[in-house]
């Protein structure tokens, strides 16, 4: 018998060896996300203040494929409600949405407290504890008030204290129920895509110093925020604050490209990383040579990178608890041909690098032809950001998939989700990287930005037709809510009877 069970326990032993661990650790939690300007709607209600989307989508000048506007959008403002609601019958353990600083600050300013504006957050965060899903708030996703934006918005050294006081707002108001913050959301789309393509807020296209100067100031208002809320508020409430970068992973073409990738990388991660995570603080010395070596060949008479004097690096230096990661894609870098154009940065290239930035080789695409899907690229990531800025706590505050039109059996976003999250648990368990956390983005379909509603990212279908904004579950609902009862990659959470019949139920109950 002792035999017997000692065979028994050994096979076991043995399997459990062989087959990679798909169980997500104890400490591991999930998530979904939204931002304001693109599920709140409400434009105008109860005394919320002007923000730059409102202005540019009210304009119609041809910039959102549909002309569409985020006036109602999902009218989460209306119907948050039914967002907790999902988020619980999906299980989540946290849900990551931004406030709006004009609908708490119309003005942008501290004059004046929309009363409104305090209400609606503080009701959407008190639902969500009361539901055991944890808020995670995003200070600032985009959406800069109008007064600020016309005062030179990111390019104006006074954000940072405008931010500043924005951020102590915000914390004296929810920091006691909210305890995970970032403080701005992908600031590289905003700086570099904004200010280098002129299609994207700020709607100014200024390449030369524009995307530097914003650089600079987001990493200044960001640890102006963390200060505060490490000086003012962490010693009553704990909590804690980071800033939400969008990483792309760079890949060399070819083997004799393998430094231009990681200049590449320091372009666009280590820009917004270095000052923050590394040990010495400032502009990633790479970026800083490169910079330098082009401003002068342009005829500029220093670095278009404006310095960090010593008392700003130590400032920006260690002001984050974890590293927030928004994942898509993956692009390969060559050099420049000879006359070759390498257009704009990091959608075909990088002047600055004189690299030119193409799509891996047979990959497929969600509905947004921008990102080819490319799973290994994240496990190296995140390996990358160990090797950067040492062991530090990552949480990955959005990864997603497009679909178009109502498509409730988007098998293939359930594959991609899957695919990722099969990476993050090899990043766990092989890289040993300490990944805490996955966010989709998104809870709900949502305004696109320059896509409009054209590009559906939600793991329920909203309909905007329906002036009820009727949110549906997708079969990636089901499946996502499966992975997170089981805590593990669970094979019965892909199978398609099962998608089916769960979906059914589901949806009849709505
Ligand atoms: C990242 C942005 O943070 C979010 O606003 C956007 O909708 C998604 N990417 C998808 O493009």
């Amino acid at each position: 018998d002792s035999i017997f069970v000692f065979n028994y326990v050994f096979i076991l032993v043995l399997v459990g060896l062989l087959v990679p661990c798909r169980r997500f650790p104890p400490n591991f939690k999930f998530g979904a996300s939204t931002s304001a300007y693109q599920v709140e709607g409400g434009w105008n209600a109860d005394g919320k203040g002007v923000n730059i989307w409102d202005r540019i989508t009210h304009e119609h000048r041809g910039l959102i494929v549909d002309n569409s506007t985020g006036d109602v959008a999902a009218d989460s403002y209306h119907k948050w409600r039914e967002d907790v609601r999902i988020a619980k019958e999906l299980g989540l353990d946290f849900y990551r949405f931004s406030i709006s600083w004009v609908r708490i600050l119309p003005s942008g300013f501290t004059n004046e407290i929309n009363k409104a504006g305090v209400k609606y957050y503080s009701d959407l965060i008190d639902a969500l504890l009361a539901e055991g899903i944890e808020p995670i708030v995003t200070l600032y996703h985009w959406d800069l008030p109008v007064r600020i934006h016309d005062l030179g918005g990111w390019t104006n050294p006074s954000i940072v204290d405008w931010f500043g006081d924005y951020a102590r707002v915000i914390f004296s108001l929810y920091a006691n129920r909210v305890k995970t913050w970032t403080t701005i959301n992908e600031a590289v789309v905003l700086c570099d895509f904004g200010y280098n393509s002129g299609i994207f807020v700020p709607d100014i296209k200024e390449p030369i110093f524009g995307p530097y100067l914003c650089n600079k100031h987001v990493l200044l208002a960001h640890a102006k925020s963390y200060r505060i809320f490490d000086r003012e508020f962490r010693h009553k409430y704990g909590g804690r604050i980071s800033i939400s970068n969008h990483l792309l992973w760079i890949e060399p073409s070819s083997p004799q490209d393998v430094e231009l990738a990681e200049l590449g990388r320091e372009h666009l991660v280590g820009r917004y990383s270095h000052a923050i995570f590394s040990k010495d603080g400032g502009w990633p010395p790479s970026i800083e040579k490169q910079m330098l070596k082009v401003s002068l060949a342009q005829g500029y008479k220093e670095s278009r990178l404006p310095p960090f004097t010593e008392e700003e690096k130590k400032f920006v230096r260690g002001t984050a608890d974890f590293y927030a990661v928004n994942f898509y894609a993956t692009y390969l870098i060559r050099p420049a041909k000879p006359g070759e154009d390498p257009g704009l940065w990091f959608l075909t290239g990088s002047p600055e690098l004189n690299a030119v930035l193409e799509h891996p080789p047979n990959v497929s695409y969600s509905f947004s032809k921008l990102i080819p899907v490319y799973p290994k690229a994240l496990r190296r990531q995140l390996a990358w950001l160990k090797k950067q800025y040492g062991d530090i706590n990552i949480i990955i505050t959005e990864n997603g998939f497009s679909v178009s039109g109502v498509h409730l059996e988007d098998y293939k976003k359930i594959q991609f989700i899957n695919q990722y999250l099969e990476q993050v648990l090899l990043s766990i368990y092989e890289d040993n990287v300490n990944v805490t956390g996955y966010t989709v983005w998104s809870l709900i379909d949502n305004f696109e930005w320059m896509d409009g509603y054209t590009s559906k990212y939600g793991l329920y279908h909203v309909n905007f037709d329906d002036p009820e904004r009727k949110r549906t579950p997708r079969a990636s609902a089901i499946y996502f809510s499966c992975v997170i009862k089981n805590r593990s990659l669970n094979d019965t959470c892909l199978e398609k009877n099962y998608l089916i019949e769960q979906s059914k139920l589901r949806r009849y109950e709505l």
